[in-house]
């Protein structure tokens, strides 16, 4: 098994004529959690991983997003070994269970219920997502932050053990139709989600995401603050290939989430690219800031972005910049002081 995140294992299988992993994971602990249990010919696999992982201990309890092969088909076979297991679920999955014939020791949970072992601590959130809008559910995992996100949040590829650097906003703002079609349905979901405080999401499909954020440093404070004013550069990738825009150091503001936040004029192609890719590259610089060997330094950042037309982030850019059509909001996952 992988280890993804701190006590977090993963077994993920690659589906090449769909391009697709299919990823479960077990939470170890007093109390170990397998969260789904791959297809039934997935399963023979997760389960001698899981039997090596664990030795001598038992599966104390197995989370089932929604009824589906891929989330619960090798339910069976699981519970062959381990048929202490109690199986985590909705309503109208423990319902599915019964009409298959598939017995479970099943806690039917509800949305917003929690449910804690020695080692964990899970909240329940609605998903409406699946087949004919049935609800199925969600889970967040509070002591770790973990947010295991089922089909939700989801990317093709072979991606076994991966895990990338994304930002939890703008993983949520993506959410779309293909996801949970119902619009109010979604907008419901989008709203319950942004409360939470991810750090990790351990994803059905594709590779793991990173949430957690690069705190902005004193040095770069200084970079961006000592005057006399210079010119920094955002580059963007569209299918032109790669774009740069300049705009002032002073223009620059943190927001409270430690985000550099940045006033936006024209930038139109790199609203554009943006929309499709929202990664972003800043180089940064002032030569009357001390270095790392002389007076003069910069940094290598890169992120995510976003523009906002509403909200404190855009009233800060406003105070400053009251021509600013909308605030440009970078989330940075990695700061390289260069110089
Ligand atoms: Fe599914
Ligand atoms: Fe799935």
């Amino acid at each position: 098994m992988n280890l993804v995140y701190e006590n977090l294992y993963q077994v993920s299988t690659y589906v090449p004529p769909i391009d697709l992993s299919f990823n479960q994971y077990l939470l170890k602990g007093e109390q170990p959690l397998l969260v789904h249990t791959g297809s039934a010919q997935q399963a023979p696999l997760l389960l001698s991983k899981l039997i090596e992982e664990l030795g001598e201990q038992k599966l104390s309890f197995i989370f089932i997003s929604h009824f589906e092969s891929d989330e619960c088909g090798g339910l069976s076979l699981i519970l062959k070994e381990y048929p202490e297991a109690i199986v985590l679920c909705s309503e109208i999955t423990k319902r599915q269970f019964d009409g298959f014939g598939i017995e479970i020791n099943a806690k039917v949970v509800k949305p917003n219920d929690t449910f804690a072992s020695d080692s964990y601590e899970l909240e329940f959130i609605s998903y409406p997502s699946e087949m004919h809008l049935w609800e199925g559910l969600l889970v967040f995992e509070r002591k770790r932050r973990i947010f295991f996100s089922s089909d939700l949040m989801m990317n093709f590829g072979k991606s076994e053990g991966q895990v990338l650097k994304r930002d939890w906003h703008l993983e949520v703002e993506h959410i779309s139709e293909m996801q949970v079609p119902d619009s109010e349905k979604r907008a419901l979901l989008k709203e319950t989600l942004l409360k939470l405080n991810p750090a990790f999401i351990a994803t059905g499909h594709g590779p793991c995401l990173d949430l957690q954020k690069e705190n902005i440093s004193e040095k770069l404070r200084e970079v961006i603050q000592t005057p006399p004013d210079a010119a920094f550069t955002i580059i963007t990738t569209g299918k032109a290939g790669a774009h740069a825009v300049n705009s002032w150091n002073s223009y620059i503001r943190i927001s409270k989430n430690q985000e550099l936040l940045v006033p936006v004029g024209r930038m139109h192609q790199t609203e554009e690219n943006l929309r499709a890719n929202s990664e972003v590259m800043l180089t940064i610089s002032n030569r009357e800031v001390q270095g790392l060997s002389y007076k003069g330094t910069g940094f290598l950042i890169q992120g995510h972005a976003n523009m906002v037309t509403s909200g404190e982030n855009y009233d800060l850019i406003k105070e400053n910049s009251p021509w600013a059509r909308a605030a440009l909001v970078i989330s940075i996952s990695s700061l390289e002081q260069t110089l």
